[in-house]
């Protein structure tokens, strides 16, 4: 076989792969007539869309691994990459009642159309799917992997509302939030494959070093775009982190840099912060150049993410891995 012709049969291998995914997705939502609410309302969120970053991560992970045999084990892995999706997409549903967000993925919330209520057991009733899409590879310790990681993301959510308005938040307090809230679930998409398949253990350690350092620099693109997208590109409300009381590393480093070169311009930042008024908060982020940190810093975790790839054999899934690094900070939604 030609090296191309190598290339095109990989790149068939993770889009089948990825279809199957999507299968699996929807597949789950049978018309039992008593979840028919339920199940339209998982469905309204599932085929929005969504960038399907966590189940790509899990199945390139998979595929990067030496000799990994997909005639095996690529079923029991789609499984697991739907799973983690839909563990995502739960929380993402969560979110949004708790953010009060109109829209996601395009498209209105499920606490706009249906209400609070409704749209938490909807997001609970995604948890199910998931577990249920878990039982297919029969691997214990997966399952733990998964609740642990929903435990981090629970506390990580509490951690945040803590600091809720905290404008002396520190440094390694955002980034053990963001790790907390992002980071978890892309190191658990990383290493699932290693975790679920038992020669591949020593795998499992850098893996999640990738998905960790990936995850952050991703979280901190999340956090750049909510002051720099707007809502129609980026799908969901821009913004909403200042208006939420939410502080981020674009404020962070905005602080950082009043407090030394102009601490009256600080206390006007404070003011502003406290005020949710993003025109005055915008300014100064863009006269601080604090966007620009934020971008270092993004690309030093995102370097540290491809630099735990050194344990896998050259491919062209590792590639694939490399280039989702970069398209997670190059990305506008
Ligand atoms: C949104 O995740 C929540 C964050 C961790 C920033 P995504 O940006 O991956 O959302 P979808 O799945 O593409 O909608
Ligand atoms: C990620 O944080 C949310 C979850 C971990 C569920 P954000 O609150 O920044 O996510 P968006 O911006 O609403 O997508
Ligand atoms: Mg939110
Ligand atoms: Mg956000």
């Amino acid at each position: 076989m030609t090296s191309n012709t190598s290339v095109r049969a990989g790149e068939d291998l993770l889009n089948a792969s990825l279809q199957k995914v999507e299968a699996l997705l929807t597949a789950t939502y049978t018309d039992h007539p008593l979840e028919s609410h339920v199940n339209a309302m998982c469905m309204h969120v599932i085929s929005a869309g969504g960038k399907r970053m966590r189940p790509r991560l899990v199945l390139l992970s998979a595929l990067a691994l030496p000799n990994f045999n997909a005639d095996n084990d690529l079923d029991n892995i789609c499984h697991i990459a739907a799973a983690i999706e839909l563990l995502h997409t739960a929380t993402l549903v969560h979110d949004d009642v708790i953010d009060k967000a109109p829209l996601r993925r395009g498209q209105p919330t499920l606490n706009d159309t249906d209400g609070n209520h409704a749209a938490v057991l909807a997001g609970d009733y995604l948890f199910t799917r998931c577990f249920d899409l878990l039982q297919k590879p029969r691997n214990f310790d997966i399952i733990t992997e998964l609740s642990r990681t929903l435990r981090q993301l629970v506390v990580g959510e509490l951690y945040q509302l803590e600091h809720e308005g905290d404008v002396n938040l520190s440094l390694d307090t955002y980034y053990e939030t963001i790790y907390h809230k992002t980071g978890v679930l892309f190191e658990l998409a990383a290493a699932s494959p290693a975790i679920t398949l038992e020669q591949y253990y020593d795998f499992i350690a850098p893996l999640k070093e990738f998905g960790r350092k990936l995850g952050i620099a991703f979280q901190i693109k999340d956090d750049m775009l909510d002051y720099t997208a707007d809502s129609s590109t980026l799908g969901k409300d821009a913004g909403t982190d200042l208006n939420d009381q939410r502080i981020t590393l674009p404020v962070l480093m905005a602080l950082r840099h009043l407090e030394q070169s102009d601490p009256q311009g600080k206390e006007q930042l404070l003011q502003a912060i406290k005020e949710a008024q993003l025109e005055p908060v915008l300014q100064a982020i863009a006269a601080t150049n604090a966007l620009e940190e934020c971008e270092k810093q993004a690309q030093q975790a995102c370097d540290e993410a491809i630099a735990s790839l050194a344990v896998l054999p050259p491919s062209e899934f590792k590639e694939a891995l490399i280039s989702l690094c970069h398209k997670a900070l190059q990305r506008q939604n």
